[in-house]
């Protein structure tokens, strides 16, 4: 009861041991999943490899300051229970997981070429992918939304459905992830699930100036394995911002300054596991900032051919596996080797 009240009046030390015993938890947590998975797979080693890595792999905060800390701790108060099994328990083998979760996470992987899936009308346009499913809209301003199962139903334009949005989307680099659209409009951000039409909103104060070259995008959504997150910037600022945003709450995580990276000489940019990569208007991709490290990066870079301008949406996919591209009315998937 004591340790109840002193955490209510929010003692920064029990926050610490809280959220260093949280980390610890999840873990041993990944530990044991990874043992089961090993498992698993010596029963039956025909099994392909499944997508367990994408739900197991856990932010792990090379620097953890203060701040996140706090955040840790509000975020996962409710798991005190969780914290004291913990106690009992010894921690072996967590650095060699947190080192085989940074292998499997890492900014080396290897892009592939993009493939052409279909060609659309007009030059400005945006087609995301969702697992199997395609969503394409026409413009950069509308209501619509085209829904494609299958590339070979893309290619031949059998429309599946067409969704129409509760409120206008904004610009070509939003995204469709588990059938809810995550979209700008003026000064939000709208998610509206495309099955129960529910939507939900955040304000975010963007900069009226397009974020990339060749674009019209005020701000470039992705979704990846741990959240949404939100590329733009912020009203009469001329530096990137980065917000990690909840996927069910809508509520901001945590925010970056990246003012070494200047985006109006690109022409897109994407993240997967928690990595930025820069799209040159020639191009040529380049993981270039970790977020859970807090570091620039200079990764291993990709040459992508034959994508003309104007390059409207570069989205990674994390059911798929892949990343949609929208270049000059062509639509392109390029494959992720992990
Ligand atoms: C469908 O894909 C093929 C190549 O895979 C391409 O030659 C053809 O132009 C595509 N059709 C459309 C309508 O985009
Ligand atoms: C999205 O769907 C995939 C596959 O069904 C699931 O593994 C994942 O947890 C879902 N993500 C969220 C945020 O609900
Ligand atoms: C923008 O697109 C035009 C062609 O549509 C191209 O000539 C120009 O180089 C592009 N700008 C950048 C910065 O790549
Ligand atoms: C992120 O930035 C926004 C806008 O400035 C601010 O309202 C919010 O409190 C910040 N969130 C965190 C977690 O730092």
């Amino acid at each position: 009861m004591k340790l109840a009240e002193t955490l209510k009046f929010g003692a920064p030390w029990v926050c610490l041991l809280f959220s260093i015993g949280w980390i610890f938890y999840q873990n041993i947590q990944i530990n044991e999943l990874q043992i089961n998975r090993h498992k698993r797979e010596l029963n039956s080693n025909r099994l392909p490899k499944t997508d367990d890595d994408s739900t197991i792999f856990m932010p792990i905060y090379a620097q953890v300051s203060k701040k996140h800390i706090r955040k840790v701790c509000m975020e996962h108060f409710h798991s005190l229970k969780h914290y004291r099994e913990l106690e009992k328990k010894e921690p072996s083998r967590v650095s060699a997981v947190v080192k085989e979760l940074k292998r499997k996470c890492s900014a080396e992987v290897s892009l592939g070429k993009p493939v052409f899936i279909g060609e659309r009308k007009n030059s400005e346009g945006c087609a995301y992918l969702d697992g199997g499913h395609w969503h394409v809209c026409e413009m950069s301003h509308g209501y619509t939304m085209l829904s494609f199962k299958g590339n070979r139903r893309l290619n031949s334009s059998e429309t599946r459905a067409v969704q129409f949005l509760p409120y206008p989307f904004d610009g070509t680099d939003n995204m469709v992830y588990n059938n809810t659209m995550y979209y700008s409009e003026n000064d939000r951000l709208i998610s509206y699930n495309l099955k129960t039409e529910k939507s939900n909103y955040i304000p975010l104060r963007t900069s009226l100036k397009p974020l990339y070259a060749n674009s019209t995008s005020r701000l470039d959504v992705q979704a990846e394995e741990h959240g949404i997150w939100v590329l733009y910037r912020r009203q009469d600022e001329t530096v990137l911002t980065v917000s990690r945003i909840n996927f069910h709450t809508m509520q901001i995580v945590s925010n970056w300054t990246l003012p070494s990276i200047d985006t109006s000489t690109m022409c897109n940019a994407f993240v997967r596991c928690a990595i930025l990569y820069s799209v040159e208007c020639d191009g040529t991709v380049t993981p270039v900032y970790d977020f859970y490290s807090h570091t620039y990066i200079q990764g291993r870079t990709t040459e992508w051919e034959g994508l003309s301008q104007p390059i409207c949406n570069v989205q990674y996919d994390p059911n798929s596996k892949s990343i949609a591209v929208y270049a000059n009315a062509k639509i392109y998937k390029v494959p992720v080797q992990q």
